[in-house]
């Protein structure tokens, strides 16, 4: 099956690459001439590990190729997705569906035979439907129907995430549609990968009502640390207890400094919005959007009191900088609130990140960039981790405690512990929801 992928940002990509692989023959579509260029070189323009590698196999056997030309994409293609970016609108939080709009007027405009308009980027129920409008305005007599696939991936995990999905959510209006949707992810069927197949709206649903309900479960964990900051309980073992607990299960029970990325910011701002609009309003998404903020304040406290109530004149280490490990992404990522507050405050600061310094030199003037956390730690009045990189996880905690100038540890991903730092040397150590040193 032919198949156009319209946008090859993080979705467009993988998911392209994954059909592919899959067995597909797949044109991938971007305006960015940059970007086609660097494809065509072989070159993946995000981070993520296997990409590459599972890219220029399915290029080599001639399965997968890159274009700036829409309407040769689309020639002959069953399906075209739609993966192009749906940010927050500036000024109201809705999801800005500019470019999902423009993308189908071309679609519209280009083809010729019948064909599966499928949107993969996220976007507010109803916008299906919407796209069914738009492009039977622009083209009357092209025979089409609209499915709308949400995805779920997990940046850094992105290709497992697609090739062992818990679930494929299809939305669609026809049995042809459903047909065409079963066919692309046949390989995943016959593996027993369960496909939901249900209407256009409630696979927009699926999607925001999902990540919203991560990103409270996140949420609740976060402020039950809080508390048992408070009480002297430990979350760790709080989370696990509750974790075993079928009915709640232990995924996404890690507290720590606020979520970040590029989804459940602006997917439960979103989703505020839609229920807000049809006066159905979410309020427990608008208390955890609210509450996710003081989650990232309450860390700054933290450090200010382990730098003896004042930024001013310390050297902070920063470990971690990305939103997550093994990304390069720092979207919404903690630590563009706090590593300007520390600046702010008057510290001077290093940061050490395997993949973060490309986007965050940017993102995060005044700082200095080193390669090696002892290095970043050397001399310094207190060491950050806040992000959970594989690297920061078997720190050699005596070396760094002994380099350090006051050997003062804020652990904000709950990797090590008070009796670790202490027996190493640290004379004081802070993390997340236990008691510290
Ligand atoms: C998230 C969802 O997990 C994916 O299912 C979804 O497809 C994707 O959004 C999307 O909508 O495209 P992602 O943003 O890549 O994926 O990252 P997550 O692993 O979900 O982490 C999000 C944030 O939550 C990170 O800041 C992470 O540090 C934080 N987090 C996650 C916690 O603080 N605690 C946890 O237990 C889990």
């Amino acid at each position: 099956m032919k198949i156009a992928m319209i946008g090859t940002g993080y979705v467009g990509l993988v998911s392209g690459v994954c059909f592919s692989d899959f067995g597909h023959e797949v044109i991938c579509v971007d305006k960015d001439p940059r970007k086609i260029e660097m494809l065509e070189r072989g070159e993946v323009p995000i981070y993520e590990p296997g990409l590459d590698r599972l890219m220029n196999k399915n290029v080599e056997a001639g399965r997968l190729s890159f274009t700036l030309d829409l309407e040769r994409a689309i020639d002959g293609a069953e399906a075209v997705f739609i993966a192009v970016g749906t940010p927050t609108r500036r000024g109201d939080g809705h999801a800005d569906l500019t470019y999902v709009m423009a993308a189908a007027e071309e679609i519209a405009k280009a083809a010729k035979d019948y064909i599966v308009i499928v949107t993969k980027s996220t976007v507010p129920v109803g916008t299906n439907a919407k796209v069914r409008d738009v492009v039977a305005a622009a083209n009357p007599d092209l025979d089409f129907d609209v499915a709308s696939n949400p995805e779920f991936l997990r940046e850094g995990a992105a290709i497992d995430d697609f090739m062992k999905p818990d679930r494929v959510v299809v939305g669609v209006e026809t049995d042809r549609a459903a047909k065409v949707m079963e066919e692309i992810y046949r390989p995943l069927y016959l593996r027993d990968f369960p496909i939901v197949t249900t209407d256009l709206e409630s696979a927009e649903m699926i999607k925001y009502a999902a990540n919203a309900f991560l990103a409270t479960k996140i949420t609740f964990i976060n402020e039950i640390a809080a508390l048992c900051e408070k009480v002297g309980a430990d979350v760790k073992a709080v989370s696990k207890g509750m974790g075993m607990d079928g009915r709640i299960g232990n995924k996404f029970l890690h507290a720590g400094p606020g979520y970040g990325g590029s989804c459940f910011p602006k997917d439960t701002k979103a989703l505020a919005r839609i229920g807000q609009e049809h006066a159905a309003p979410i309020s427990i998404v608008e208390t955890v959007i609210k509450v996710n903020e003081d989650v990232k304040r309450r860390m700054i406290d933290k450090l200010v009191d382990l730098c003896g109530g004042s930024f001013n004149g310390k050297t902070v280490a920063v470990l971690g900088v990305t939103f997550k490990p093994n990304t390069d992404d720092m979207r919404d990522a903690p630590s563009l609130t706090i590593v300007p507050s520390l600046v702010g405050g008057g510290a001077r600061v290093r940061v050490c990140d395997p993949q973060g310094k490309r986007e965050g030199e940017h993102l995060l003037p005044s700082v200095e960039w080193q390669d090696d956390p002892y290095a970043a730690a050397k001399d310094a009045d207190l060491i950050v981790i806040l992000t959970e990189w594989n690297e920061f996880r078997a720190l050699d905690l005596d070396k760094i405690a002994s380099g350090m100038k006051s050997a003062k540890m804020a652990d904000l991903r709950n990797i090590y512990s008070a009796d670790a730092a202490a027996e190493a040397g640290f004379v004081a150590y802070d993390s997340i929801g236990r008691v510290g040193l």
